[in-house]
């Protein structure tokens, strides 16, 4: 691998083998998702606690501040929109010399095999890949999952082996039942794509499995910008990812953060380093 693309690569995924990715690019096709409608307010206080950052190309430009050390995983697909029947009508939406110019760390492509366009976007994804390769910019394949397709193991194996074998360089898929079959059949990085919004214990416990199984992390939305504390929960999810947290001591930190956050009680702890010690006590 090229020095530069794997540099790119190792500011999203961290010297752990791990991330915690912030997905912000629902409005790519479902404009304003509950709790983007204002991206910018939403993003604000979070980016700072995201290994990584993946919006789209509009709400980079307008709503992340340009002075930020997060590393931006750019989604660069689209085309379609939640009207159509069927989602799987995408193809690439930024040059990458746009890509380049917006200084983004790597880029980010939706797959739908199986679908009526599997071979546009598995071949939109292998000429990304040629260009990612040219010059130096690492990219995601996100196997997108249409109204009618399955989520068991098969089929995500399928879609993840399909990634790496045309050049993905790290690859985001769901959470499911034998999903460790899914990872050790993924010969490169997968992050779990965290999917709709569910009670916060739950999300730390799917976290949880899906890097208990082998997942090199998470790319998480609406489970961190929609929980009732984003910024409690954004930490939660870092302290499974990165501190070998048990989804109940990342709740419990979720909780204390929260409290912290609302002024309910006095605070336990400050900051991600404090949060080490509070999970050190359990
Ligand atoms: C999926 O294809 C898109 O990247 C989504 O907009 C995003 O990943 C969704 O994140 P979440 O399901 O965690 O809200």
């Amino acid at each position: 691998m090229d020095w530069g693309l794997k540099n790119r690569l190792s500011r999203v995924i961290k010297p752990d083998g791990r991330t915690v990715m912030l997905a912000v690019d629902h409005g790519y096709f479902l404009g304003p998702t509950s709790g983007l409608e204002d991206a910018g307010k939403t993003i604000k206080p979070l980016l700072s606690h995201a290994d990584a950052l993946m919006p789209a190309r509009g709400v980079l430009r307008t709503s992340v501040d340009a002075s930020t050390e997060t590393p931006i995983v750019l989604r660069v697909s689209g085309g379609n929109s939640i009207l159509d029947e069927d989602l799987s009508d995408e193809g690439i939406t930024v040059s990458m010399e746009d890509a380049i110019r917006l200084n983004v760390a790597a880029v980010a492509l939706s797959i739908y095999v199986g679908s009526p366009n599997q071979k546009e976007t598995l071949l939109n994804l292998a000429r990304l890949v040629d260009e990612g390769q040219r010059y130096g910019i690492p990219v995601l394949a996100v196997t997108a999952v249409g109204k009618s397709m399955g989520r068991d193991a098969r089929y995500l194996s399928l879609c993840c082996r399909i990634a790496a074998e045309l050049g993905a360089h790290f690859v985001k898929t769901y959470y499911c039942e034998g999903f460790e079959k899914v990872v050790k059949t993924c010969p490169v990085p997968l992050v779990m794509a965290g999917g709709k919004k569910l009670p916060e214990a739950e999300a730390l416990e799917l976290t949880y499995n899906a890097i208990k199984r082998g997942a090199a992390g998470v790319d998480m939305g609406r489970n961190i910008f929609q929980a009732e504390a984003p910024v409690a929960m954004i930490q939660a999810v870092k302290a499974i990812v990165h501190e070998h947290a048990t989804p109940r001591q990342a709740l419990d930190l979720y909780n204390s953060l929260k409290a912290q956050t609302k002024g309910k009680k006095k605070p336990k702890i400050a900051g991600v380093t404090a949060s080490k010690q509070e999970l050190n006590r359990h």
